[in-house]
């Protein structure tokens, strides 16, 4: 069985001031079953290691190179070293603001493997693709040219329309997706694939994760504005232990 998985993408957000907060979602952490995930900005994550608990530490991005004359960017091997033990890699929000193509993705999660680390590989369909019909072929390209060689990874599905909007796809969409992955994960890796975590991302909140975590092949969620916070996550990752 896949590992479930409540991870949070902070994104963005968050200073020093927000290490308190951190605390709070790890201690949340320790009262509950599934695996727990965090990924802070870069500037907090040697301080977020230092606090976590059960709570893992994850980066949102990186460099496909372990070391080079690159400035600004920050490899996979650097986030291992301050104690990340995943990192996000091909978020829709790189993808669109930085061209980052699947070839790219798939160079990131090969270096962070590299770093004995684990990539969080996402993907997802934009609007237009869904509204046109070609969701599970855009989705499947996507996974297909994102995915390393080893199946040490985690997926993660969120639809750009989804995320940061209060808008979530039907279940059965949800449901058609993820069996999808699942389907295409076997292919590749063979009975391994049957282990990998798939997490649903895109305006999870409480209200609505009981819901998504009952679908069968969602494993999980990756959080972004619900992750903000320990009053709005812990009820998430309890949700997902009930689950
Ligand atoms: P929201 O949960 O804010 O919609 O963000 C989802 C996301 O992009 C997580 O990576």
């Amino acid at each position: 069985m896949p590992r479930r998985i409540a991870a949070g993408n902070w994104k963005m957000n968050g200073t020093q001031a927000a290490l308190s907060e951190l605390a709070s979602i790890a201690a949340a952490a320790g009262e509950v079953s599934c695996t727990t995930i965090l990924c802070p900005p870069t500037t907090l994550l040697q301080a977020a290691v230092q606090s976590s608990g059960s709570l893992a530490i994850g980066g949102q991005n990186c460099h496909h190179e372990a070391t080079g004359a690159h400035t600004g960017d920050v490899s996979a091997q650097m986030l291992a070293d301050v104690g990340a033990q995943y990192v996000i890699v091909g978020h829709s929000e790189r993808r669109n603001s930085y061209a980052e193509s699947d070839a790219l993705v798939q160079a990131k999660a090969r270096a962070v493997l590299s770093a004995e680390i684990t990539p969080i590989i996402c993907i997802g369909e934009s609007i237009e693709q869904r509204e046109s019909g070609e969701t599970i072929s855009v989705i499947s390209t996507q996974l297909s040219a994102s995915l390393p060689t080893e199946a040490q990874i985690v997926v993660a599905y969120e639809p750009i329309w989804a995320i940061g909007t209060g808008l979530v796809p039907a279940i059965a969409q949800i449901t058609e997706v993820h069996d999808a992955l699942r389907a295409l994960l076997v292919k590749t890796y063979g009975a391994q694939g049957n282990e990998i975590s798939i997490l649903y991302g895109g305006s999870v909140k409480a209200s609505n994760a009981s819901e998504i975590f009952a679908v069968s092949n969602v494993n999980g969620a990756l959080v972004g504005g619900a992750s903000l916070k320990a009053v709005d996550f812990a009820p998430i990752m309890q949700a997902l232990s009930d689950s």
